[in-house]
């Protein structure tokens, strides 16, 4: 069994408990990233699909959400049940579909931890010039404080935007950072093949 996806399974029944401080601003946090209508957009590690509604009103478009933990999707469906948002258990690592606008993953990119195959996932899942949003609703140090105690062997260390983005360099072009206290960001543009 995957580690992680044992990890979030166990923890899907009560995951919306524990979100009450994330929700107060996701307006504002998705206001960063560059969204708009008629985007083809996928919701990475949708969890229990906490940001699902918000990137479908956004887009006015079909959202796809997926995440590896059977039971995140299984109160996800039963949280939100808009016909335009897909969602699907689904390991990113082997997911295959019809390419996207833009990827959002938020607050759940720590928990890959092979990186080289999370760039190269998303730069094939991506049309020509579309985003890779990594986006966090919380500053590094805080997350990694928070990994450190309670998910140290399902997570690895978040580095500043730059020190990522060397992973990223070769394959897609870092239009945007934040990194501060509270939010980080890394918007991703797919560079040519
Ligand atoms: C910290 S939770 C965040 C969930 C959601 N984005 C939120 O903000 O509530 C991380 C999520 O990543 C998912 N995840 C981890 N590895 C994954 C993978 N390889 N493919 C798809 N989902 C994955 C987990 O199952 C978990 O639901």
């Amino acid at each position: 069994m995957n580690k992680v996806k044992e990890f979030f399974d166990e923890r899907a029944d009560n995951w919306n408990d524990y979100q009450t401080e994330t929700l107060n601003d996701l307006k504002g946090l998705l206001a960063l990233i560059p969204l708009k209508k008629g985007m083809r957009v996928l919701d990475l590690a949708c969890g229990t699909g906490i940001i699902s509604e918000l990137l479908q009103e956004v887009t006015e478009s079909k959202v796809t959400a997926i995440d590896i933990s059977d039971n995140m999707i299984k109160n996800a469906m039963k949280n939100h049940n808009s016909v335009d948002i897909d969602f699907k258990v689904a390991n990113f690592y082997e997911y295959e579909d019809e390419p996207f606008d833009a990827i959002v993953c938020f607050n759940a990119y720590p928990h890959f931890l092979d990186v080289d195959g999370f760039v190269n996932k998303a730069h094939s899942l991506l049309k020509k010039e579309g985003y890779l949003v990594i986006l966090h609703s919380m500053g590094r140090v805080c997350l990694d404080n928070h990994h450190a105690a309670f998910a140290a062997n399902v997570s690895r260390h978040l580095k500043s935007p730059k020190d990522e983005y060397v992973l990223y360099k070769d394959k897609f072009i870092m239009e945007k950072e934040i990194d501060t206290d509270n939010k980080y960001l890394m918007v991703l543009k797919k560079a040519e093949n």
